[in-house]
Protein backbone atom coordinates (compact mmCIF):
# COMPACT_ATOMS: atom_id res chain seq x y z
CA UNK A 1 0.00 0.00 0.00
CA UNK A 2 1.28 3.60 -0.34
CA UNK A 3 -0.42 7.00 0.42
CA UNK A 4 1.00 10.07 -1.89
CA UNK A 5 -0.27 13.74 -1.04
CA UNK A 6 0.41 14.84 -4.37
CA UNK A 7 -0.48 13.60 -7.76
CA UNK A 8 0.90 10.58 -9.00
CA UNK A 9 1.76 10.93 -12.94
CA UNK A 10 2.01 7.12 -13.57
CA UNK A 11 -0.60 4.51 -12.85
CA UNK A 12 0.60 2.66 -9.01
CA UNK A 13 1.79 -0.10 -9.41
CA UNK A 14 1.44 -1.10 -5.97
CA UNK A 15 -2.12 -2.84 -4.83
CA UNK A 16 -3.86 0.47 -3.57
CA UNK A 17 -3.04 4.04 -3.61
CA UNK A 18 -4.69 6.98 -1.93
CA UNK A 19 -4.19 10.91 -2.40
CA UNK A 20 -5.65 13.96 -0.92
CA UNK A 21 -4.69 17.64 -2.41
CA UNK A 22 -5.31 20.89 0.24
CA UNK A 23 -7.73 23.18 -1.38
CA UNK A 24 -7.93 26.63 -0.58
CA UNK A 25 -10.48 28.06 1.44
CA UNK A 26 -13.57 29.31 -0.49
CA UNK A 27 -13.27 26.17 -2.63
CA UNK A 28 -17.28 24.88 -3.30
CA UNK A 29 -17.82 27.67 -0.71
CA UNK A 30 -16.26 26.06 2.43
CA UNK A 31 -15.32 28.32 4.68
CA UNK A 32 -11.54 27.32 5.77
CA UNK A 33 -8.87 25.00 3.91
CA UNK A 34 -10.08 21.54 3.29
CA UNK A 35 -8.22 18.44 2.31
CA UNK A 36 -9.87 17.22 -1.07
CA UNK A 37 -9.62 13.22 -1.57
CA UNK A 38 -8.81 12.72 -5.03
CA UNK A 39 -8.52 8.60 -4.98
CA UNK A 40 -8.66 5.58 -3.10
CA UNK A 41 -7.90 3.25 -5.51
CA UNK A 42 -7.54 -0.75 -5.10
CA UNK A 43 -6.56 -3.09 -7.75
CA UNK A 44 -9.35 -5.94 -8.98
CA UNK A 45 -8.02 -8.78 -6.95
CA UNK A 46 -7.12 -6.77 -3.73
CA UNK A 47 -10.59 -5.74 -3.17
CA UNK A 48 -13.09 -5.91 -0.71
CA UNK A 49 -10.44 -7.13 2.28
CA UNK A 50 -10.11 -3.91 4.00
CA UNK A 51 -7.32 -2.31 2.10
CA UNK A 52 -9.43 0.72 0.51
CA UNK A 53 -10.44 1.38 4.24
CA UNK A 54 -7.19 1.43 5.76
CA UNK A 55 -5.96 3.94 2.93
CA UNK A 56 -8.69 5.76 3.97
CA UNK A 57 -7.89 5.89 7.25
CA UNK A 58 -4.16 6.42 7.26
CA UNK A 59 -5.03 9.89 5.02
CA UNK A 60 -8.10 10.88 7.59
CA UNK A 61 -4.79 10.54 10.04
CA UNK A 62 -2.94 12.89 7.88
CA UNK A 63 -5.71 15.48 7.42
CA UNK A 64 -4.19 17.28 10.82
CA UNK A 65 -7.15 20.36 11.49
CA UNK A 66 -8.57 20.24 8.31
CA UNK A 67 -12.03 18.83 7.26
CA UNK A 68 -11.90 16.01 4.47
CA UNK A 69 -14.10 16.30 1.58
CA UNK A 70 -14.83 13.39 -1.16
CA UNK A 71 -17.03 13.39 -4.33
CA UNK A 72 -18.01 10.01 -4.88
CA UNK A 73 -18.96 8.64 -8.10
CA UNK A 74 -15.97 8.11 -10.05
CA UNK A 75 -14.39 4.66 -12.18
CA UNK A 76 -17.84 4.14 -12.92
CA UNK A 77 -18.71 2.26 -9.97
CA UNK A 78 -21.43 2.31 -8.04
CA UNK A 79 -22.94 5.41 -6.59
CA UNK A 80 -24.89 3.88 -3.10
CA UNK A 81 -21.46 1.05 -2.56
CA UNK A 82 -18.68 4.12 -3.19
CA UNK A 83 -21.13 6.29 -0.65
CA UNK A 84 -21.42 3.26 2.10
CA UNK A 85 -17.93 2.80 1.76
CA UNK A 86 -17.19 6.87 2.94
CA UNK A 87 -19.97 6.79 5.24
CA UNK A 88 -18.32 3.79 6.83
CA UNK A 89 -15.17 5.76 7.38
CA UNK A 90 -17.03 8.10 9.06
CA UNK A 91 -18.06 10.93 6.21
CA UNK A 92 -21.29 12.58 6.31
CA UNK A 93 -23.35 14.29 3.87
CA UNK A 94 -22.05 17.91 4.01
CA UNK A 95 -24.89 20.18 2.68
CA UNK A 96 -23.50 20.29 -1.05
CA UNK A 97 -24.97 18.22 -3.86
CA UNK A 98 -22.33 15.24 -4.57
CA UNK A 99 -19.62 15.75 -1.96
CA UNK A 100 -19.11 14.09 1.63
CA UNK A 101 -17.34 15.56 4.06
CA UNK A 102 -15.21 14.26 7.32
CA UNK A 103 -15.39 17.02 9.49
CA UNK A 104 -12.81 18.59 11.31
CA UNK A 105 -13.84 17.60 14.83
CA UNK A 106 -13.42 13.83 14.10
CA UNK A 107 -9.73 14.27 12.24
CA UNK A 108 -8.75 16.21 15.64
CA UNK A 109 -10.32 12.82 17.65
CA UNK A 110 -8.40 10.41 15.34
CA UNK A 111 -5.13 12.81 14.97
CA UNK A 112 -5.40 12.80 19.13
CA UNK A 113 -6.10 8.80 19.31
CA UNK A 114 -2.94 8.26 16.89
CA UNK A 115 -0.55 10.62 18.21
CA UNK A 116 -1.61 13.45 20.79
CA UNK A 117 1.97 15.22 21.00
CA UNK A 118 0.81 16.18 16.96
CA UNK A 119 -2.48 16.76 17.59
C1 LIG B 1 -13.73 1.60 -3.43
C2 LIG B 1 -12.45 0.79 -3.16
C3 LIG B 1 -11.28 1.75 -2.93
C4 LIG B 1 -12.69 -0.04 -1.91
O1 LIG B 1 -11.51 -0.78 -1.62
P1 LIG B 1 -11.61 -2.18 -0.86
O2 LIG B 1 -10.25 -2.55 -0.40
O3 LIG B 1 -12.36 -3.16 -1.68
O4 LIG B 1 -12.54 -1.72 0.39
P2 LIG B 1 -12.79 -2.41 1.78
O5 LIG B 1 -12.54 -3.89 1.69
O6 LIG B 1 -12.07 -1.66 2.82
O7 LIG B 1 -14.34 -2.12 1.96
C5 LIG B 1 -15.31 -2.75 1.18
C6 LIG B 1 -16.29 -1.69 0.72
O8 LIG B 1 -15.69 -0.91 -0.32
C7 LIG B 1 -16.68 -0.60 -1.31
N1 LIG B 1 -16.36 -1.30 -2.56
C8 LIG B 1 -15.74 -2.48 -2.71
N2 LIG B 1 -15.63 -2.77 -4.02
C9 LIG B 1 -16.20 -1.74 -4.70
C10 LIG B 1 -16.39 -1.46 -6.07
N3 LIG B 1 -15.98 -2.29 -7.05
N4 LIG B 1 -16.98 -0.30 -6.40
C11 LIG B 1 -17.41 0.56 -5.44
N5 LIG B 1 -17.27 0.34 -4.12
C12 LIG B 1 -16.67 -0.80 -3.76
C13 LIG B 1 -18.00 -1.08 -0.74
O9 LIG B 1 -18.56 -0.05 0.04
C14 LIG B 1 -17.56 -2.24 0.13
O10 LIG B 1 -18.49 -2.51 1.11
P3 LIG B 1 -19.78 -3.42 0.73
O11 LIG B 1 -19.22 -4.76 0.37
O12 LIG B 1 -20.60 -3.39 1.97
O13 LIG B 1 -20.45 -2.80 -0.45
C15 LIG B 1 -12.13 -0.18 -4.33
O14 LIG B 1 -13.24 -0.99 -4.59
C16 LIG B 1 -11.76 0.52 -5.61
O15 LIG B 1 -10.61 0.82 -5.83
N6 LIG B 1 -12.76 0.78 -6.48
C17 LIG B 1 -12.53 1.49 -7.71
C18 LIG B 1 -12.12 2.91 -7.42
C19 LIG B 1 -13.14 3.66 -6.57
O16 LIG B 1 -14.36 3.48 -6.75
N7 LIG B 1 -12.65 4.50 -5.65
C20 LIG B 1 -13.48 5.30 -4.77
C21 LIG B 1 -13.85 6.59 -5.37
S1 LIG B 1 -12.51 7.76 -5.34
Amino acid sequence: MSICKRPVTEFPISPGVAEMDLMAPGTFDFEGAFWWICRVFVRQGHREAGMGSELLRRLLERCGSHCAVVAPGGYGAPMKRQKRFYKRAGFGESGREGLLIYPRNKIIELVAEVDPGEA
